[in-house]
Parts: C-alpha cells; sequence; structure tokens
C-alpha cells in the first residue's frame, strides 16, 4: 500500500507482506497529515452522558489536538463545541468542568450562549458600528452521535454517519454498552476523568487494545498477584468463569472499517462460578446479572466481550468496565483520557470494588497500565534510532489465515474471527489508517452561517 498526493513517501504500510515503517511512529509529516485526514474526518469519543446530567452541564473534551466543550444546553440538548474563540482563537471555557448557560471569552469578552450562538459583544454598536453579523460567529459545533450514553463527535459533514462507520463492529460495541446483566439500563462514569501523559506516538497504544494477546508475557507479574476483585490470582474480573470453560479466544476486526474486538466465545452453555465468595452483597448482584443476562440473550450470552479498539484512538475494556482514548500531543506524546463507569442502579458495594478494582488495574496507577506504558515508552524510543529506524517492523503473524466464517452467524457476517493471537487486528487497523492518509479530500467543517472550512 502507498501513499499519494502526499508529503510523505511511499511504501510505509505494506500489509501485504505484514511490514510498516517505523516512521509512522515519529515522523512529524505523518502526524500533521493524521491530524488532517484520520482526526478531522473520523468520529472520535467526547465524554458520557452522565458526565453532563442536568441542563447547563458542561465538561472539557478533546477532539485530536483541539479543546472541545461537551455540555447540555438549558433545554437539555447536547452538544460539542470548539473550544475556541472566533476573535483570536481563546479558549472560551478554562475549567475542567461546571454549570453554565454561556461562555464568555476571557479575553475580549465575546459571549456565546449554551447553544454556541455569539449573544454578546462588546462595543457592538460604538466599534463595530453595528456591522458585526453575529449570527455568523457563533462556536464551530460538530456532529454529535449518542450511542447508549457513549457520546461520539465528528467534524467532517461529508463523513458516513456513525453507525454506517463503525459496519460490524457496532454488535461487539453495544456488547460494550450493555450492563452486567445484558439491558442497555444506565452507566454512569464516576470519579472524575484520569488524564496523563505518555512518551509515545498514540498508534503503539490504539493498535495494542486492538488485539494484542501476544503481549500476555508483559503482564505475567500482574497476574500472579491478587488482581482481580475475585480475590484469586489472574487479573480478570472474568477468569474465574472463563478458565473453567471451552473457550474460543477470539481477534475480531473489521476490515476496512479498521474497528477492532476481543472476547471469548464459549463453546457450550454455561452456569456462573462463585467469584466473589467474601463479599455477599457483590455475588449476589452478579449471580443474579448473569442469570437475567442468559436469559435476555440466549445464544448471545455465549460472547463475553474483552474490549477492541473504535478506530482511530478509542479503545474499551470490558469487566473493567474503561473506556481510554489516546489523544495526539505530536508524534512522540499522547494525553490518556480515561473513564471508568458502574452501572448506576448497582448496590453501593458493587460500585466500590469495582472503583478499586479499576484503581490498581487501569490508569496511571493501575499495574497492567503500568506495564503497557513501559513496553510503548521503549518501542518508540526503539523506533527513532538512527539505525533501528531503518528497519522496519514485523506484522507478519497469522497473514493469510484470516477466518471469515465462523459458527455463530451473529458474530458477523463480514469481521475476521481468528482463534488465539494473530495481527489480522493490527493490519485492519493500519489498512484504514493508510487508506485514510491516502485520499487527499479535505475534511468539510461548517461553520455557523453555514461558511466552509
Ligand atoms: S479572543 Fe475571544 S473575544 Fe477576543
Ligand atoms: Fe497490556
Amino acid at each position: 500500500m502507498v501513499f499519494e498526493n502526499t508529503p510523505i513517501s511511499s511504501g510505509m504500510v505494506d500489509l501485504d507482506r505484514g511490514l510498516i515503517a517505523r516512521e509512522i511512529f515519529t515522523s512529524q509529516a505523518v502526524y500533521e497529515q493524521e491530524l488532517e485526514r484520520i482526526f478531522a474526518r473520523s468520529w472520535l469519543f467526547v465524554g458520557h452522558e452522565s458526565q453532563v446530567p442536568e441542563p447547563g452541564d458542561f465538561i472539557l473534551s478533546r477532539m485530536g489536538d483541539e479543546s472541545v466543550i461537551v455540555n447540555r444546553d438549558r433545554h437539555g440538548a447536547l452538544h460539542v463545541f470548539l473550544n475556541n474563540c472566533r476573535h483570536r482563537g481563546m479558549r472560551v471555557c478554562r475549567y475542567d468542568r461546571g454549570n453554565t448557560r454561556r461562555f464568555t471569552c476571557p479575553y475580549h469578552a465575546w459571549v456565546f450562549s449554551d447553544e454556541g450562538a455569539l449573544v454578546g459583544v462588546p462595543k457592538l454598536e460604538s466599534a463595530y458600528h453595528d456591522r458585526l453579523r453575529r449570527e455568523d460567529w457563533g462556536l464551530i459545533e460538530a456532529r454529535l452521535y449518542n450511542r447508549h450514553g457513549f457520546l461520539f463527535a465528528c467534524w467532517d459533514e461529508a463523513a458516513p454517519d456513525f453507525e454506517t462507520g463503525m459496519g460490524e463492529e457496532l454488535f461487539y460495541f453495544d456488547d460494550y454498552c450493555e450492563l452486567p446483566d445484558g439491558s442497555h439500563g444506565p452507566l454512569e462514569a464516576f470519579g472524575g476523568i484520569f488524564k496523563w501523559r505518555i512518551p509515545c506516538n498514540w498508534k503503539f497504544a490504539a493498535e495494542n487494545f486492538a488485539g494484542d494477546y501476544y503481549h500476555d508475557p508483559s503482564h505475567a507479574s500482574v497476574d500472579a498477584v491478587t488482581l482481580s476483585p475475585s480475590g484469586r490470582t489472574g487479573r480478570h474480573t472474568y477468569d474465574p468463569v472463563t478458565k473453567a470453560r471451552d473457550v474460543y479466544k477470539l481477534n475480531i476486526c473489521v476490515p476496512g472499517l479498521g474497528h477492532t474486538a476481543r472476547g471469548e466465545l464459549f463453546k457450550d452453555d454455561y452456569d456462573y462460578l462463585p467469584t466473589y465468595q467474601e463479599m455477599p452483597v457483590v455475588e449476589d448482584y452478579f449471580r443474579q446479572c448473569y442469570q437475567a443476562r442468559q436469559a435476555r440473550l440466549g445464544e448471545k450470552a455465549r460472547w463475553f466481550g474483552h474490549g477492541g479498539t473504535i478506530f482511530p484512538n478509542v479503545s474499551y475494556s470490558n469487566g473493567v468496565q474503561s473506556l481510554g482514548t489516546w489523544n495526539p500531543c505530536g508524534p512522540h506524546e499522547t494525553e490518556v483520557w480515561r473513564i471508568f463507569l458502574v452501572p448506576k442502579d448497582a448496590p453501593e458495594e458493587v460500585k466500590q470494588v469495582l472503583r478499586h478494582y479499576v484503581i490498581r488495574y487501569q490508569g496511571p496507577s493501575g499495574l497492567t497500565e503500568q506495564d503497557d506504558m513501559e513496553n510503548w515508552g521503549y518501542a518508540h524510543e526503539g523506533a527513532r534510532g538512527t539505525i533501528a529506524r531503518r528497519f522496519p517492523f514485523n506484522y507478519e503473524m497469522g497473514l493469510g489465515f484470516e477466518r471469515r466464517q465462523w459458527p455463530a452467524a451473529w458474530l458477523g457476517a463480514d469481521v475476521y474471527a481468528t482463534e488465539d493471537v494473530s495481527e489480522q487486528n493490527q493490519r485492519a487497523f493500519y489498512g484504514r489508517w493508510a487508506a485514510l492518509m491516502a485520499d487527499p479530500r479535505p475534511g468539510r467543517v461548517l461553520a455557523p452561517g453555514g461558511v466552509e472550512s
């Protein structure tokens, strides 16, 4: 696969041979092109609706390398605005979260409503002589899509809608959005947003979560300690169940769209196995949820998702239940934003068990994520060396052995489902990446008044 009409050299991604040039992780030119051709054209995760429950609530979020405001206006409608004053580009909001009916720019005090309209301009009559067309100078607003409370936004007016862009990944993301009882009842993000920076390119993290079961050895120390809330060795909530049953461990990818999922498919129906024996309230809750899920989903309850990556930079983890965005900060740095979710109506004991679990599993304090960050940091450094960068990375594991057919048709007609470890998911991710990078069409962003960027 080669790039055409681009400032970067051809042959960086050769999926026929499973070779990728290290330069795609380190080049400033590649990075700047990613912002234009990938981040400005893709649906990006910006927050969960439980973070803005009341009229007037807002949080700051990010799309690519830019700050955005996610807010609920006084009528209850959700918006995503570029946090950028139309006058000179000052941030119109500098608080991480709050409640407001208007955003007043700190620089010259232009005032924007909670629907993005420019409603106040100092000296409109005396200095602008009433010539300023305020209706053309509101905040830039992104398209917004709400999937079971998870909010995604996209700048590109010409991009396909969210569902079309997800394709058969929707089954896996919908599964992730479920409560433990298999319903789409309310979840709540709790404890704020973990934000921290890691010294590596954003793609190292995205491709790892996309389907890198191969790196299990690097978590050997975490597996050896009691990290799981079950109180036994292992690091996953579901280990006591899945390790006692016959399962297919699957990598799933949606070719062409670059989305991926990972998980286990039980070969037979299964019963709940005691997991939280020393916590009766928690044990009862999860036992009842298991039974309700099997009754609700039937055969599909045999799918036990682990997580995956929604192209380009959103990685979700089941079991923990968290969702992280890998926000690019130049080619050499990534700012991770991670939220954790709990079933809103679960007993407090359940929420606390999950909260303690995610703190020791993921985020900057999480033992598992620390293993990953160390790997990615050194891998990034290893992509920059004068000699090292002349040699491509190897992505050929499982090349030619991808399977489009799988006994459970409901896993998707067009997905690849491959048992055990494979790099098919990473190849799907970079296939989509390369296709977008080779497409010079600019994303179309409309300003208020219909002015095209
Ligand atoms: S930069 Fe916002 S009012 Fe001037
Ligand atoms: Fe990992």
